[in-house]
């Protein structure tokens, strides 16, 4: 009840993606972790806490015409839950922790038999950011990858940077190859990215 395991993510371009869709016209349904941001204008938004919760929300919203997946999911969770506060016990140690693994929600959904014409998926990598957002395309069954450099030495500042901040650098990988976007901020990329899914939805790109 006290301590949890999670990633570092703000929302912030989640919700603006899905703001700056609705603001051009699209019927926006949000699944969103918990979050210290307001819930975007014309958006209807589910707000759930775990993987779990996050996997059965989203699959609740099918069919759409297209599914864009930024949480940052923890990978794993904790095997068993505490109902009581685990206490620190002088000369004990730390507790060993076993963690088990949680659905990847954009894979299920990306080889689902209700799958939207339209899958994308983000990626946050430290190393070789093309191999492996390339990689996670066809594993994971999307359609695009939207990847950020999150190390600190190439990245916006690292994890803490890109996860938390207002300003965000991308590359689009699709099975078209890779676009490079200049550094902006989450509002704009997420305009950006709202009109990539219209060309898309609409056969312009
Ligand atoms: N994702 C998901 N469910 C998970 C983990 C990730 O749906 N359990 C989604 C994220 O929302 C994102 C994409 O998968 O769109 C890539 O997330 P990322 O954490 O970069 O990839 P992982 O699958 O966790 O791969 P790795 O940890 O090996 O980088």
């Amino acid at each position: 009840p006290v301590r949890y395991i999670s990633n570092h993510s703000s929302g912030k371009q989640g919700h603006a993606i899905a703001g700056a869709l609705a603001a051009m016209g699209a019927e926006v349904r949000l699944v969103s972790g918990p979050v210290t941001i307001s819930d975007p204008s014309g958006v209807s938004v589910t707000r759930v806490e775990t993987a779990r919760e996050m996997l059965a929300a989203v699959e609740g919203l099918l069919p759409a015409d297209a599914a864009i997946m930024v949480a940052a999911v923890a990978d794993w969770r904790t095997e068993t839950e505490s109902d009581q506060k685990i206490k620190k016990e002088p000369g004990k140690g730390a507790p060993p922790l076993t963690m088990t693994e949680n659905p990847d929600i954009l894979r299920t959904i990306g080889h689902h038999e209700k799958r939207p014409k339209l899958v994308i998926g983000f990626a946050a990598e430290t190393d070789d950011l093309i191999a492996n957002a390339t990689a996670k395309l066809s594993r994971k069954g999307a359609d695009m990858i939207i990847a950020n450099d999150v190390s600190t030495k190439t990245g916006i500042g690292g994890a803490q940077g890109v996860m938390g901040g207002d300003r965000n650098r991308v590359r689009i990988i699709s099975h078209d190859g890779v676009e490079e976007w200049p550094e902006l901020s989450k509002q704009e990329t997420a305009e950006r990215i709202a009109r990539l899914v219209a060309d898309r939805l609409t056969g312009k790109r």
